[in-house]
């Protein structure tokens, strides 16, 4: 039996131990946040986030090996064998690097909590996604401690997708572990390998360097942020030209070579990880002298600005250049469908450009409200909040669909027209309404990627200029 520390109750943290503790009921796993309030929400029935399989899983498996506490956090360091960090890691807003190094500052906090609380020799495990060679300054500070207590610093970046994270974290693509060549380092690492196939396949576990392991994460997002900004980009091609920006990413997905995953357009993309990623990605090409490896990648979040931009200026154009006043609402908070997180959401960037429109906004979204309430701060204030669609929209000038939640598509269009100021108008930044279907009812359609449907001729000259 290994006792088993996670240093971070997140996104990544609690859900990761979970599954962990469910494959594996001869370990003991413990989760260990400085927030006490996450912890209580851990350990309630209302979890702290809301992920699809979550809570059975918990309840599977918390008070018999897994265990969320905000007490005593040094003797849960003491006692443990393996450590695993997935404490925050944001994007630098001050100093040196600020808004594109990652913040290290989490990291190194707890890398001195573990070595002040440590009396044996343990592995440690990197799971917050780190700039490349973050390992070494770990070791450095680990390996200071005058007892010589040996501690191996290991990667295993985590690739769970919000919304599918139990799905993915039981049956994922991969398991990546990153180690030196020393046979401490690869025991330690044999032990992780050990750990993961109690459910994952041998031939899923990949066995790096600590480097290569490091950078993979970053380049994972990177490319998968790649692809949905290159689609956008064509998404305005499409726009026009009249082609469909549906299929043209059929039509190139079906070549094996590119596949047919992450060639969505929307709105742009959001999240905790792609543009903080991509960022710490260019600072690191930069401070290495590679100036146009930097600008290549940064490139894929221009577009993303450009993107969510290039959406708001449509809106106002094709509701007679002004939306002073009007009310406005946007179905969707949340940065992607099944998840309560609005980090880096294209949602609240659209919510902040209509309130700077002195648009009337209504956030409606099944499960981010709170979030959204949170994340907007002091703008909150200017937006109403409400979760039932057909009261958000009642009275409304527009709709901008902003998360790809089932629950939109399915809706009563006709209702919601029929309570809506005429011209009503749809803005689909997720391309999931049946367009033909709410042109028909009587909405003006305004689809990412797609020629817009209109029942009348504006603006006066062909296609949509910003004002
Ligand atoms: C985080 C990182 O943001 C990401 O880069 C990494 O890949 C995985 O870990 P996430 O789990 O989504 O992702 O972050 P978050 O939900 O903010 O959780 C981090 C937790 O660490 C917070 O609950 C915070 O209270 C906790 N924490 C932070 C500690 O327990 N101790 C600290 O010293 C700092
Ligand atoms: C991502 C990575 O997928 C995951 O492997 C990593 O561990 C963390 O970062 P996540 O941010 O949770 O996961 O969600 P993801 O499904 O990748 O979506 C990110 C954003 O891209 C969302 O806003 C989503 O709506 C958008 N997206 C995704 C598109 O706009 N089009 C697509 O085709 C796919």
């Amino acid at each position: 039996m290994a006792d088993i520390l996670c240093i971070g109750a997140g996104y990544v943290g609690g859900p990761t131990m979970a599954v962990i503790a469910l494959h594996c009921p001869q370990h003991k796993v413990t989760v260990v946040d400085i927030n006490e309030k996450r912890i209580n929400a851990w350990n309630s029935d209302h979890l702290p986030i809301y992920e699809p399989g979550l809570q059975e899983v918990v309840e599977r498996t918390r008070g018999k090996n897994l265990f969320f506490t905000s007490d005593h956090i040094g003797d849960h360091i003491d006692q443990a064998d393996i450590i695993f960090v997935s404490v925050n890691t944001p994007t630098k807003t001050f100093g040196r690097g600020a808004g594109r190094a990652a913040d290290l500052q989490h990291w190194e906090k707890v890398a001195r909590q573990i070595l002040e609380h440590s009396n044996s020799p343990k592995i440690i495990i990197e799971k917050s996604t780190l700039p490349v060679r973050t390992a070494q300054a770990m070791e450095q500070i680990l390996n200071s401690n005058p007892s010589n207590i040996h501690f191996d610093v290991l990667s295993n970046p985590e690739f769970l997708a919000e919304g599918s994270a139990i799905q993915d974290l039981q049956n994922p693509d991969r398991v990546l572990i990153g180690g030196h060549g020393t046979p401490e380092a690869q025991q330690a690492v044999e032990t992780i390998v050990n750990l993961y196939a109690n459910w994952v396949p041998r031939e899923k576990i990949i066995t790096t360097n600590l480097w290569s392991s490091e950078l993979s994460k970053l380049v994972a997002n990177a490319f998968l942020a790649q692809r949905i900004s290159s689609i956008n980009a064509i998404s305005a091609l499409c726009e026009k030209t009249e082609a469909d920006v549906e299929e043209v990413a059929y039509a190139v997905g079906t070549d094996t070579r590119i596949g047919p995953r992450f060639l969505k357009a929307s709105v742009g993309f959001g999240g905790s990880c792609f543009k903080k990623d991509i960022l710490n990605l260019v600072y690191i090409c930069e401070k290495q002298g590679l100036h146009e490896v930097a600008e290549y990648w940064e490139g894929v979040l221009k577009i993303n600005e450009y993107q969510q931009a290039r959406f708001v200026a449509k809106m106002v154009s094709a509701m007679f250049n002004t939306l002073a006043g009007k009310r406005i609402t946007l179905f969707g908070a949340a940065f992607k469908a099944n998840t309560s997180d609005t980090r880096e959401s294209p949602a609240l960037v659209v919510c902040r450009e209509l309130l700077a429109e002195h648009a009337d906004v209504v956030l409606s979204d099944p499960f981010a409200l709170e979030n959204a309430k949170a994340d907007l701060g002091a703008d909150a204030s200017k937006v109403t909040f409400e979760a039932d669609p057909y009261k958000a929209a009642e009275g409304a000038h527009a709709i901008a669909v902003l998360t790809e939640w089932e629950d939109f598509v399915t809706l009563d269009y006709e209702r919601i027209f029929a309570s809506m100021v005429h011209p009503a108008f749809i803005f689909d930044g997720r391309i999931i309404l049946d367009h033909q279907a709410v042109f028909d009812i009587g909405f003006n359609v305004y689809p990412i990627g797609k020629a817009p449907k209109q029942h009348f001729h504006w603006p006066p000259t062909n296609g949509f200029q910003a004002p």
